[in-house]
């Protein structure tokens, strides 16, 4: 993974993640070593057009935080004609997605490994992104820890601006006080509007993962909101 350029930097010193030196499996190693050069792109610290990268011209979805990237490649393949720009900071989960890539063909789907708040902020070009999608960020339950969380005001602000105009922001969590802040803090926004009445419902395009599918069965809820930035500011 490439240095957060400002690591000391007091405006950046709270992160919405630990990198854990979690074990990984020897399909993942193999996975980061052989298939990373083709399709992790690397970090950098200035707009870039993502277009060749790809090798063509379409709409273009950037998801924050894949994890193992089990939606992420699902998502990918149910919609060929969308560009996916995956960031995760955790190397087992690129190497597991790497391999979704490899395994499935995925060719609309390229990698950052690195912190998505940079990412997002120094390589993607402002009204750019014809969606974000946010699933199930760390909900960082201790109080002392909620300034961790990545739906806040700032962060959001920076993400409605490199929507395109139409651009959605689609945010989902199965923690209701998270939820709760979501709402609030997407609804505050002004360059973004609600295209639902309060918390949305499950888009086909997002799979029910194995650990919400358990959740949902032991009765715990999950919410999703969808917002957008309206072609001209808020309706
Ligand atoms: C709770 S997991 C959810 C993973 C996945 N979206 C899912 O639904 O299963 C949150 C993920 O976000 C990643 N993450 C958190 N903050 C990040 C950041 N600033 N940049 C990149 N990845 C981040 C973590 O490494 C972790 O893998």
């Amino acid at each position: 993974m490439s240095t957060p350029s400002d690591e000391n930097s007091p405006r950046r010193a709270i992160r919405s993640y630990v990198v854990r030196a979690g074990r990984m499996g020897t399909g993942q190693v193999r996975a980061l070593a052989e298939l990373a050069p083709r399709w992790v792109l690397p970090f950098a610290g200035r707009a870039v057009d993502l277009s060749p990268a790809f090798g063509r011209q379409a709409p273009l979805v950037v998801e924050i935080g894949f994890g193992m990237g089990d939606a992420t490649a699902q998502i990918a393949a149910a919609r060929p004609d969308t560009d996916f720009l995956g960031i995760e900071v955790h190397p087992p989960g690129v190497g597991a997605l790497l391999q979704r890539i490899e395994e499935r063909g995925l060719g609309n789907l390229r990698i950052v490994q690195h912190d998505a708040v940079e990412v997002v902020e120094q390589m993607i070009a402002p009204a750019s992104l014809a969606g974000v999608h946010v699933f199930f960020p760390d909900p960082w339950h201790k109080k002392r820890h909620h300034k961790r969380r990545l739906i806040q005001p700032p962060f959001v602000a920076l993400l409605a601006s490199r929507l395109a105009p139409g651009g959605y922001l689609h945010c989902a969590t199965d923690w209701q006080p998270y939820a709760e802040q979501m709402l609030e803090v997407l609804s505050a926004e002004p360059l973004l509007a609600n295209r639902f009445d309060g918390y949305a419902p499950r888009p086909d395009y997002r799979p029910l993962t194995k650990f919400e599918n358990r959740g949902l069965k032991l009765g715990h809820g999950v919410w999703d909101l969808i917002f957008e930035r309206p072609a001209t500011g808020r309706p």
